[in-house]
């Protein structure tokens, strides 16, 4: 069966003006599940919805050596990381993330996280107005360097917030924003590698159940100890990451605002509804629009041919805004989520399939874990007026963010 076909040279220049919306407007076009068009000079398939994802997921279908563009593993990623690679490397390098999401330390995290929050609002009660998106970064900086070991000054703070930030901004970026983040990148990786060299030298010592010790004394499949570059960006894919869980913050407090009764019962403090609040909200905002993989080997799917070596993007906001898989995908409803099944290819804010032997994201369950104690933070521990301000997004931007990045005035402890 022929793959329904965008025809045109190229694609690029849509997929910029039409941002998170470019391939669910075409699923929606061709009726379909799959299309194929062109972008950056190839032919790409785009895929979405649930069973696109479960074939996505497929190691033994999907590779995803040779899938990131080099401009993103220059901003975002770093070169040669675990997003990179397949088979049992790929499993090796895992673990070493996977093994520092035990309870115990996911509960350090969320104390850690707790008491900066209060750090920030002693701060705040004396200033006319904050925004939330730039405090909410500090917090989360300051927060990933104690979790993880990694020793920060305080007149440090700004600078690497700002470049972890950075990072992040430059995933979908042309021009200036992409070249901050390149900047960050290099002078992040210059940083962590200092302080792996530290711990190397026996100069520092990390406690032994934290990011930075088992990242320092990481070793590969073959015996080898990782190089310090290689574990200088492993360590960036904790602290990064981490920080870019306050856009989800200023997300969830986008949501408090906009949909005030979902918020009241935000402040009973009731655990369930904490958690489908926090899930609707990284289901119904946008992060990632879509993940890229290339064709293992040969096979056919629904009956259309894939062929070795092609690009196949996996739709993740397409998906999360399903009709055929979510009720009213654009209204803003968390009770939706306690009918989920906890399935693992329909909800893909963070990828999807399994944690150790794929590539879902490793940070999943600590991102849900830092929102639920933020959001109830903003919730039950401050109070604050949202003034007159643009709360607007913008999807063709990617990443987005609320345009006023939300300010809050009178704010004070509850
Ligand atoms: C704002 C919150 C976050 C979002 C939106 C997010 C999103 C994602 C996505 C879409 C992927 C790619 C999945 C794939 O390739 O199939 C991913 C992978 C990854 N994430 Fe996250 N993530 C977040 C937070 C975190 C946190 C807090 C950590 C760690 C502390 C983390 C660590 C990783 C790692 C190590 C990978 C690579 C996994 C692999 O390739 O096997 N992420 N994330």
């Amino acid at each position: 069966m022929t793959i329904p076909y965008e025809p045109g040279l190229d694609h690029t220049l849509d997929l910029l003006k039409e941002g998170y919306t470019y391939i669910p407007n075409r699923r929606r076009r061709f009726h379909s599940d799959i299309f194929q068009t062109r972008l950056l000079g190839q032919k790409v398939v785009c895929i979405g919805g649930k069973e696109a994802a479960k074939v996505f997921y497929d190691n033994e279908k999907f590779r995803r050596k040779g899938a990131a563009p080099r401009r993103i593993q220059q901003s975002l990623f770093g070169k040669n990381g675990v997003q990179t690679m397949d088979g049992e490397k790929h499993t090796h390098r895992k673990a070493l993330f996977m093994d520092l999401m035990t309870p115990e330390h996911i509960k350090e995290l969320k104390e850690i996280i707790a008491k900066q929050w209060n750090i920030g609002l002693n701060d705040w009660v004396d200033r006319d107005q904050i925004r939330l998106f730039d405090e909410a970064r500090k917090i989360m900086c300051r927060a990933a360097c104690n979790w993880a070991g990694v020793p920060l000054w305080a007149k440090e703070l700004d600078l690497r917030t700002a470049d972890l930030s950075a990072m992040i901004d430059a995933f979908g970026a042309v021009g200036l924003r992409h070249w901050k983040g390149r900047v960050a990148r290099n002078r992040t990786e210059g940083w962590i590698r200092k302080i792996i060299w530290q711990v190397r030298g026996g100069r520092l010592h990390p406690n032994e159940h934290t990011a930075l010790y088992k990242m320092a004394w990481h070793r590969n499949l073959d015996g080898s100890l990782m190089s310090t570059q290689m574990a200088a960006v492993e360590l960036i894919n904790i602290l990064r990451p981490i920080v870019a869980i306050a856009r989800y913050v200023t997300f969830g407090a986008l949501a408090m605002h906009r949909f005030p009764e979902q918020t009241a019962k935000l402040q009973k403090n009731d655990d369930s509804y904490n958690q489908y609040f926090v899930q609707e909200v990284r289901r119904y905002y946008p992060f990632g629009p879509f993940l890229g993989a290339r064709v293992r080997n040969n096979f056919e799917w629904n009956g259309h041919a894939f062929t070795k070596g092609t690009l196949v993007l996996l739709d993740i906001y397409g998906t999360n805004h399903d009709q055929e898989l979510w009720n009213n995908p654009y209204s803003f409803s968390p009770e939706r989520f306690a009918e989920w099944d906890g399935n693992l290819f329909d909800f893909i804010p963070q990828g999807g399939g399994n944690y150790n032997f794929g590539h879902r994201c490793a940070g999943e369950w600590i991102t849900v874990e830092v929102m639920k104690v933020s959001l109830h933070f903003l919730a039950s521990h401050m109070s604050y007026k949202i003034p007159e301000q643009n709360l607007n997004f913008n999807l063709v931007r990617m990443p987005p963010i609320p345009k006023s990045r939300v300010v809050l005035t009178n704010v004070q402890e509850k």
